[in-house]
Order: structure tokens, then C-alpha cells, then sequence
């Protein structure tokens, strides 16, 4: 499908936004559909973000995805916020609905979503986040209001991973467990968890050979959870695997944001498997790796 004077927006703001996969999965989607919809996506500077934000709309774009550094600063602008934007006091999405600015707050959405495909619904279910950066929090957070029986969270620096505890016990009423990423640590909430989640930037490419866990301490009925997308089978999924365990890669939780985008601001489903694929390609193109 051409781009024309018909041709509707949805775009991604961010600083940068140049390494992002969104428009490439997206576009592959869309062009799929055949609908006349394109992903664009634009730098935008700090001090530039409440032109962007009310050019977008006053252009027709109908929603911005939404990148660091600005999810916290386009809450401003927003006239409604969903319940995990508010939870996590920012958002990923604004939606030009009439004359409103909507908020949405989709991250982690991916994450279950994710566990879900791979049969493991987070509902009911005992799982331990490690890491607790911007990805960690995020995780802890939507587990925790998707109804996981059990929410451990294991951070090198402790600290980050007891204020993240203190933020869900005041904001959601729950407690979750944590400790310092330590061998003994690991062991013990190895012990108990079913879902093992790496939310660290540990094994990110070119560094791909580290892994968060020591091999030793996988078994067969831990299911691994990598958040890390690049490579696609990182040291963490390939050591979980040779011992037996179900493994999740990182991929779904990018394509699933982006599916619900597409959704929230178009209406339409697009395919997840043409945007896996899409991903997966660029990934490969860029890197060699994945
Ligand atoms: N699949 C997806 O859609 C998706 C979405 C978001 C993020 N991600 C990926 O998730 C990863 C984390 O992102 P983020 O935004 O949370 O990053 P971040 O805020 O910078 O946090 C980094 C985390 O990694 C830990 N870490 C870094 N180096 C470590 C090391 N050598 N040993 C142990 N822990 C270490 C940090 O621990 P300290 O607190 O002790 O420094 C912290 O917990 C990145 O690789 C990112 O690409 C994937």
C-alpha cells in the first residue's frame, strides 16, 4: 500500500528512537493488513515534547508511542491514565481519542502475554524477577496486579530492589520477597520460583556469553523468562534449556507492546507471528547475532 494523502500515522517519539525495532514490526504488520497505516518514528528532544505531543494531534497522528526519556513527562498532557500508567506514574502510549489525550501504560503487558502463549498463565503463578532497573520494577509491578501467587525480586544493588518492594506495598497492598543477586540467593528463590525471569542487561549482546544464573541452578520444571532479545537464545535460555526447562525469549514482549498499539489507536489485529518474523530479521541484519 502506498503512502498517499490518505494515509493515517501512528508514531513513536523518544531521544534517541533511532535503534528502535518499532516502525520495522509495525510496517510489516500493517503492510500485511493492507490498510493504509504507517509507524513512523521521530527524535524528539525534551524541550520539544509538548510541540510534538499537540503537533502529533493537531497532524492527525492518532496516538504516540512513547519511549525514554519522556514516559514520565507526556502524563502532563494526558486527560486520562489507565490503571498501570497511574500505578507506575507513567506511560508508553498517548491515544488522540476526540478531543482527548489518553494514557496507557502497556509495558510488562508483553511479559505476560508472553507467559501466557508458553502455557504459563502469571495468575496463581510463583515468580522470580532478576533485576530491578527500569524492566525490573515494570515486571515486578504488572505480576503482582495479574495475580502471581508469588513475586520475588533478587537486585545487585539491594537497595533498588527494597524500594521497589516499598513502592508495590504502598501502591498495591501486596508484599513481594527480595534479595541480593548472590549465588545463595539465587539458590534459595531458585527453590520456590516456577517462572525464572532475567530482567538484567546480563547476556545482551556482544556480551553473550554472562548469564544472571549459574547453569547448575536450573531444572527441568523452572520455566526461563529473558527479557533480553538480542541474542534471541541468549546463556541464560540456553543453559535453562540443556537442563530441561521451558524457555521464553524476549521477542513476544516487544511485539505484543506493539500489537497493542496498533490495537488501542486503530482498531486492528495485527499479525504476532509477520511482526516475530520482522524482528527477528532486523535483528539478524543488524547484528548477525540473533
Ligand atoms: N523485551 C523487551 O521488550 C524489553 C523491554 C524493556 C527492556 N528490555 C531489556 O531489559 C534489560 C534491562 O532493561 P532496563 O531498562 O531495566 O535497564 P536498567 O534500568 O539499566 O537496569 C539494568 C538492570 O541490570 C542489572 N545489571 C546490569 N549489569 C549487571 C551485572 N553485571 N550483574 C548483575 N546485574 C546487572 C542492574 O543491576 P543494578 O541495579 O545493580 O545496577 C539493573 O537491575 C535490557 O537488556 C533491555 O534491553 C527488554
Amino acid at each position: 500500500m502506498p503512502i498517499n494523502a490518505a494515509t493515517r500515522y501512528i508514531a513513536l517519539i523518544g531521544d534517541p528512537v533511532e535503534h528502535s525495532m518499532t516502525p520495522v514490526l509495525q510496517n510489516a504488520a500493517l503492510d500485511e493488513l493492507g490498510v493504509n497505516l504507517r509507524n513512523v518514528a521521530f527524535r524528539v528532544a525534551p524541550d520539544q515534547l509538548r510541540e510534538a505531543v499537540y503537533g502529533a494531534r493537531a497532524l492527525g497522528i492518532l496516538g504516540l508511542m512513547v519511549t525514554i526519556p519522556h514516559k514520565e513527562a507526556v502524563m502532563e498532557f494526558c486527560d486520562e491514565v489507565d490503571r498501570f500508567g497511574e500505578l507506575m506514574g507513567a506511560v508508553n502510549l498517548l491515544h488522540f481519542s476526540g478531543t482527548s489525550i489518553v494514557g496507557y501504560n502497556t509495558d510488562g503487558y508483553g511479559a505476560s502475554q508472553s507467559l501466557a502463549d508458553a502455557g504459563i498463565p502469571v495468575k496463581g503463578s510463583r515468580i522470580l524477577v532478576i533485576g530491578a532497573g527500569g524492566a525490573g520494577r515494570c515486571l515486578a509491578h504488572r505480576f503482582c496486579l495479574d495475580g502471581a501467587a508469588q513475586v520475588a525480586l533478587l537486585n545487585r544493588t539491594v537497595s533498588r530492589a527494597e524500594a521497589i518492594r516499598d513502592e508495590i506495598r504502598t501502591k498495591q497492598g501486596k508484599t513481594i520477597h527480595i534479595g541480593p543477586l548472590t549465588p545463595e540467593g539465587l539458590e534459595t528463590a531458585m527453590q520456590t520460583a516456577q517462572v525464572v525471569v532475567n530482567a538484567t542487561s546480563v547476556g545482551m549482546y556482544p556480551h553473550t556469553d554472562s548469564s544472571p544464573v549459574p547453569a547448575h541452578l536450573w531444572r527441568p520444571d523452572h520455566i526461563a523468562f529473558d527479557i533480553v532479545y538480542n541474542p534471541l537464545e541468549t546463556r541464560f535460555l540456553a543453559d535453562a534449556r540443556k537442563a530441561g526447562a521451558v524457555t521464553v525469549d524476549g521477542v513476544g514482549m516487544l511485539v505484543y507492546t506493539n500489537e497493542k498499539a496498533i490495537e488501542i489507536c486503530a482498531g486492528f489485529h495485527p499479525s504476532i507471528d509477520t511482526m516475530r518474523e520482522a524482528c527477528i530479521q532486523a535483528l539478524h541484519a543488524s547484528t548477525g547475532q540473533a
